[in-house]
Parts: structure tokens; C-alpha cells; sequence
């Protein structure tokens, strides 16, 4: 049995992925970096001793189940789940297109319940087990129908998760970003990328868009000591965006 206390994020190569690897290792875990894109998670676990990156889609149930037999294999127990692999497009409920709309709810809504259904046996043996969810606040404020819908399905699942790993002592959480220029952005091809993270910029309260880190030290805290007792939850980590925009 590992000693260390075992994390595992999806979509760990990504932006808030690696950097919630990198702040979870500072924490002291031992973090599983999965991602559909090996390499790159194998890039960001280069840069971090004693980690393990692992292939994993998360639309796929077979490799799923496997990826979570190969987790336990290699590092013995499962403490923390960062559900963070995501994708979004751009459009209106007339104008986007049905393949991008079950695209997104397979990656966003359907692979989280993939990942946590075949990971809780396992957070079920832990002594304080941990389920954050990365939601987004368009939960709240509406875009792409889509998007929009996997990211409130998100939601329903932690407040069910909330129930469920109550009795084991565990909690879920959901944690939901304001807008960030990563390249999660890239599928959207927005015309006017730039202008939009700076008007983005200009209605958000704190004066700023949200960084990767911000998104991580959110994390940290959801699986760390002091939020034990903080379930079914969402945290808006969006600078006051996720309120009426100021004037
Ligand atoms: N960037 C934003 O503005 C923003 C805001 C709020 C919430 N979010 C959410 O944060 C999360 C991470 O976003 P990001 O900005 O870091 O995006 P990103 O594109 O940088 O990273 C996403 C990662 O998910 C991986 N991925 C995609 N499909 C996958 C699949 N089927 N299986 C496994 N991995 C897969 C990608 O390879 C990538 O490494 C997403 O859930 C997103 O919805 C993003």
C-alpha cells in the first residue's frame, strides 16, 4: 500500500490539469495524470518526480475500467478524484450542431459518471475520500445549450455523490471556473477571441480573468484537511462573475 496519498486527475495534461498535478504534488499526493493524450501527459509528469501518467478517455467504459484496474496496480489506493477533462464549442441552441452537442455531454457529463462509478470501490477504502468536480459558471449564467447542460448535469451528480459517499466519509464538491484563454478555447473559433476574454475581463468584480492556479488551489483545498466537512458544494471561482457583471 502506497503511503502517500493517491490523486488522480482527468484531462491532466490540459491547462487547469496540470497545473491542479502540479499543485496536488506540492500537497504531498502521489497524482495520477491521466489524459486521452499520453504524451502530453507525459510531458507533464516529466516535470514532477514520482507521478504517473496514464492514458484514459473518458467516453470510452472498457478503458475506463481498465485504466482504474492499472491506477490501483500501480499505486495501491485512490484518496482524491479530480474530474477536470472537458470540451466545449460555440453556438446557440438553433445554430450549434447536434454531433457537438453529444460530443460534450460524452466528455463532460457522461465521462464523469464513467470515471467516478468505476473509481468509487476504490475511494470507498480510503480513509477520507474526495470527489471534486471542475463545473464551469455557465452553470449558472447559460452559452452553448450543451455545455451549459453537462456542466448543471455535473452538478446533479455531485449532489447524488454527496449522498453516496457520505457514510464512507467522503465529500463532493464542485468547483466552477470563470473564463480562462486555454486551449479549450480552440474548439469554439471565436472571431473575436481576444476581444472577448478582455471584455470577460471588464465585467468580472475582482478586474481579471481567472488563472489555472486559482482553479488548483481550489482543488487543493477540497482534497486537503480542512475541508472534511464541506459537501455538495459549489465554489465559484470566477472574480464575482458568476453575480450580475458590474456596471
Ligand atoms: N478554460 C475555461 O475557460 C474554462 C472555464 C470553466 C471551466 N472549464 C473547464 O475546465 C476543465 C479544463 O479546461 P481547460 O481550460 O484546462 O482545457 P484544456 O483544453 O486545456 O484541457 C482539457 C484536457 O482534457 C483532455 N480531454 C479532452 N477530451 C478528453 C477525453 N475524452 N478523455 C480524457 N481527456 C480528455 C484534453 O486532452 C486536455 O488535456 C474542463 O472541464 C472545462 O470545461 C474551463
Amino acid at each position: 500500500m502506497n503511503v502517500q496519498k493517491v490523486a488522480m486527475v482527468t484531462g491532466g495534461a490540459g491547462s487547469f490539469g496540470s497545473a491542479i498535478a502540479r499543485r496536488l504534488h506540492e500537497d504531498g499526493f502521489y497524482v495520477v495524470i491521466s489524459d486521452a493524450n499520453l504524451e502530453q501527459a507525459q510531458q507533464v509528469a516529466s516535470k514532477l518526480k514520482n507521478t504517473l501518467p496514464v492514458r484514459l478517455d473518458v467516453t470510452d467504459p472498457e478503458g475506463v475500467e481498465t485504466c482504474i484496474q492499472e491506477v490501483i496496480e500501480k499505486s495501491g489506493r485512490l484518496d482524491v478524484l479530480v474530474n477536470n477533462a472537458g470540451i466545449g464549442f460555440s453556438g446557440d441552441s438553433v445554430t450549434a450542431k447536434l454531433t457537438e452537442f453529444d460530443q460534450t455531454i460524452a466528455v463532460n457529463l457522461r465521462g464523469v459518471y464513467l470515471v467516478t462509478r468505476a473509481a468509487i470501490p476504490h475511494l470507498e477504502q480510503a480513509v477520507s475520500p474526495r470527489v471534486i468536480m471542475i463545473g464551469s459558471r455557465t452553470w449558472l449564467a447559460g452559452g452553448n445549450p450543451a455545455y451549459t447542460a453537462s456542466k448543471a448535469g455535473v452538478v446533479g451528480l455531485a449532489r447524488t455523490l454527496t449522498q453516496e459517499l457520505g457514510p464512507w466519509n467522503g465529500t463532493c464538491n464542485v468547483i466552477a471556473p470563470g473564463p480562462v484563454d486555454t486551449t479549450f478555447v480552440d474548439n469554439m473559433k471565436l472571431a473575436q477571441r481576444e476581444a472577448s476574454f478582455q471584455r470577460y475581463e471588464e465585467i468580472t468584480p475582482l478586474g481579471r480573468n481567472a488563472k489555472p492556479e486559482d482553479v488548483a488551489g481550489a482543488v487543493s483545498f477540497f482534497a486537503g484537511p480542512d475541508s472534511g466537512y464541506i459537501s455538495g458544494e459549489v465554489l465559484h471561482i470566477a472574480g464575482g462573475l458568476q453575480l450580475a457583471p458590474k456596471l
